[in-house]
């Protein structure tokens, strides 16, 4: 028996050590020491060999923008929508896409092989749409580009927002977005998850809201989203993004809230990069974290994956497109430091997001696709706590990007030189 590759000695996320063996672009066996020849092995003994990441929530409509045409000084989510308002007028398709591929190339280079990508459709010209439809279907070899119809400036608020996003998912948008808290008063909010939720089902879409993004407690049109969910029998195909008025609403509301949320199958998403520096910027001290609870909704059997929303745009002067950094900013706000909890936010960042995202073809199993990573790390609580070097990103069968182990060559005085890697305890 022949394999095209093999990928020999890593250890699994459950710690198991297994060889894989790919065909084509499938994976064809997931055994320890498999006795085969194969076109090509890769050494991954002493490594981490785990599923690619997965970003369930991003927008690579504004990304790389960062400062045009202004950087956003009060750091307020409303600001950065207002400045976005200014960049809308002064894109081009091109600069869409090319700020769009240079992204997937980053992304790639992380291990990042699945991204659901909100794109604004506020916007008569639809440039947006169009250039990330186009870059969706240019990057489907490496990458899984999902697009959610995201009327940015509100369902209702924004004159031409209803018709437009009807329209982008006419286009092919494959997922149907909304900002209930953005919407004039609340009931139009109410109203608006209703209409989106309702159209989705019409289609046979998913949903993913922006929801709740606001510090304001009275802000519960999370509630709505599980109740349309149920009413329209679409369990465990919609999920709410943000959710971060949670953070500051009544225990006893929560008490009856999340029993809500995981009876409808409604997932989560928290951006913790992004709610840590924007949620709370109205608080003078003690200052709000801002993140959604997410060991209480865990603890409720709801599903809760962490996304990375925004890298170099109107609301983040950061980023580089490094789930792990998103896991260890989760980690840390949610206060998940147990052995297992950090494990889940690995977990999160990968199987948990891609479980969300409705990938049917991921995971290191026999007849899946063959995607996987291999990182320079023990296993997931090392890989988080170092952001570890992705030293091989494999996607569909294929080594799409290489890079070597970092290290420090140490020169001390008194002392032998050494190398130092992987600081092991
Ligand atoms: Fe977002």
């Amino acid at each position: 028996m022949s394999f095209d590759m093999i990928v020999r000695g890593g250890t699994l996320p459950d710690r198991t050590k297994a060889d894989i063996a790919i065909r084509g672009d499938r994976i064809a066996a997931v055994e320890p020491d498999i006795e085969a020849e194969a076109g090509q092995v890769v050494d991954a003994s002493g490594c981490l060999v785990s599923p690619p990441f997965v970003d369930p929530h991003f927008h690579m409509d504004a990304t790389l923008s960062y400062g045009i045409p202004r950087i956003n000084k009060s750091g307020t989510l409303l600001e950065g929508i207002g400045l976005w308002g200014e960049l809308k007028p002064l894109l081009t398709h091109e600069a869409v896409k090319e700020r769009a591929l240079a992204y997937c190339d980053w992304a790639v280079s992380m291990g990042l092989l699945a991204i659901r990508s909100h794109v604004d459709t506020c916007d008569d010209r639809h440039l947006a749409v169009e250039a990330l439809l186009e870059v969706k279907k240019e990057v489907a070899s490496y990458i899984d580009l999902q697009l959610v119809a995201f009327p940015q400036d509100g369902f209702y608020r924004s004159p031409t927002a209803r018709e437009n996003t009807i329209r982008a998912l006419d286009m092919g948008v494959e997922v149907v977005g909304g900002i209930p808290h953005f919407e004039r008063t609340m009931e139009d909010g109410r109203r608006s998850v209703t209409e989106l939720c309702e159209i989705a089902a019409e289609r046979g879409l998913r949903v993913d809201m922006h929801c709740d993004e606001t510090d304001d407690p009275m802000s519960r049109h999370v509630e709505q989203l599980a109740y349309e969910t149920q009413r329209l029998g679409l369990q465990g195909r919609v999920n709410g993004s943000h959710l971060t008025s949670m953070h500051s609403m009544d225990n006893y509301y929560v008490s009856k809230l999340l029993p809500l949320m995981a009876e409808a199958q409604v997932s989560a998403v928290p951006n913790p990069l992004i709610n840590i520096v924007i949620q709370g910027r109205h608080d003078t001290y003690p200052k709000r974290r801002g993140m959604t609870r997410v060991p209480e909704m865990l603890a409720h059997g709801i599903r809760v994956g962490f996304g990375q929303d925004c890298v170099l745009d109107p609301w983040y002067p950061l980023g580089t497109a490094d789930m792990l950094d998103v896991a260890f900013m989760g980690l840390h706000v949610a206060q998940m430091t147990s052995p297992a909890d950090m494990k889940r936010c690995f977990d999160m960042v990968t199987v948990e997001n891609a479980a969300i995202m409705g990938l049917d073809d991921y995971g290191l199993s026999a007849g899946k696709k063959a995607s996987l990573l291999v990182l320079d790390a023990a296993d997931p609580v090392e890989a988080i706590r170092l952001r570890a070097q992705r030293l091989c990103v494999i996607a569909s069968g294929k080594i799409v990007s290489e890079r070597p182990a970092a290290h420090a060559r140490l020169r001390l005085p008194g002392r032998p030189d050494l190398v130092s890697r992987r600081h092991e305890h």
